[in-house]
């Protein structure tokens, strides 16, 4: 049996404003979706989701791997199973992360031969597939892992702190989000335009501070990040509830990480305070995760 995980995502900065070409930083973290598979007489697909064959309604991500992975290999009985600590659908990036990890694990039964740079265009086209429409980040950055600049795809030094993801649990539609950011860009350029410039901006300043580790700095941008996803109706009172709780318990910033409209906040922690901001977003109603960015994508287990 062979099995390989991949992580998830969090945004520092540029949700959205990556939409128009402006700059964004995405960090890859520890929270990992693993998948398992061994040769069998069927095509087996096992998950929290049930048992299945290839179904592309339960288990899309990981049917269209297995229908794609067949341009490389002889893909007969497989059997899949998946794991994840990712939270689905709340923007952490648990679909890239299922569909790198199951083409990886394929890659390495079947000697395949793809390399890292092959498994995130190849995951990216699965996302497509499912998605209709999907950016290349996450399956890039679950694949290569790190800390990147977007859309250079320009590593950076991992950031040293404690990491809390705050999760509302409210659904939100990526489409959706996009879909009224493009409205309301084309209803008010001239007011929209330079929101979007001034959070590209943010990632180009961030680089440095990010070399420096100067996270005091990085947080304040962080926080004037959220403030403009807020002008732009991205953001939600439950997101905004714990994005004040983790501030006020000591958080050096915290905002929207993705879509927003719902899905997760991310914080950045002193060393010693990620437990007293994580006790604070259980509080105000959302579920915290605590965990750090790492350097690893996909990787064999
Ligand atoms: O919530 P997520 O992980 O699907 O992130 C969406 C990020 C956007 O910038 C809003 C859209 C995109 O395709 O980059």
């Amino acid at each position: 049996m062979i099995t390989c995980s991949a992580p998830g995502k969090v945004y520092l900065f540029g949700e959205h404003a990556v939409v128009y070409g402006e700059n964004a930083i995405c960090c890859a973290v520890e929270l990992r979706t693993k998948v398992s598979v061994e040769k069998s007489d069927e095509i087996i697909i096992e998950s929290v989701l049930g048992s299945t064959g290839l179904d592309h309604d339960t288990h899309p991500y990981v049917s269209y791997v297995i229908e794609k992975m067949r341009q490389f290999a002889d893909i007969q009985g497989v059997r899949i199973s998946i794991e994840s600590e990712l939270p689905v659908g709340s923007g952490l990036g648990s679909s890239a992360a299922v569909t790198v990890a199951s083409i990886q694990a394929l890659n390495h039964l079947y000697e395949c031969g793809l390399s890292l740079e092959d498994i995130a265009k190849t995951g990216h086209e699965i996302e497509k597939m499912v998605q209709g429409n999907a950016s290349p980040t996450d399956t890039y950055v679950s694949t290569m892992g790190g800390v990147v600049m977007i859309p250079q795809r320009k590593k950076l030094n991992l950031i040293n702190c404690p990491i809390v993801v705050g999760n509302t649990h409210k659904f939100s539609s990526t489409k959706e989000l996009v879909g009224n950011v493009a409205k309301l860009r084309n209803d008010f350029p001239s007011v929209v335009e330079p929101i979007l410039s001034n959070i590209g901006q943010m990632s180009i300043l961030a680089e440095r501070l990010v070399a420096e580790g100067d996270y005091e700095t990085i947080g304040k941008l962080m926080n004037i990040n959220q403030g403009l996803l807020d002008a732009i109706g991205v953001g939600s009172a439950e997101l905004s509830a714990l994005v004040y709780a983790a501030r006020s318990s000591g958080a050096i910033s915290a905002k929207i990480t993705g879509a927003g409209g719902g899905g997760c906040m991310v914080a950045l922690a002193k060393e010693n305070n990620s437990e007293d901001i994580a006790k604070a977003i259980e509080n105000a109603g959302g579920e915290a995760i605590i965990t750090q960015n790492t350097a690893e994508g996909v990787r064999l287990e």
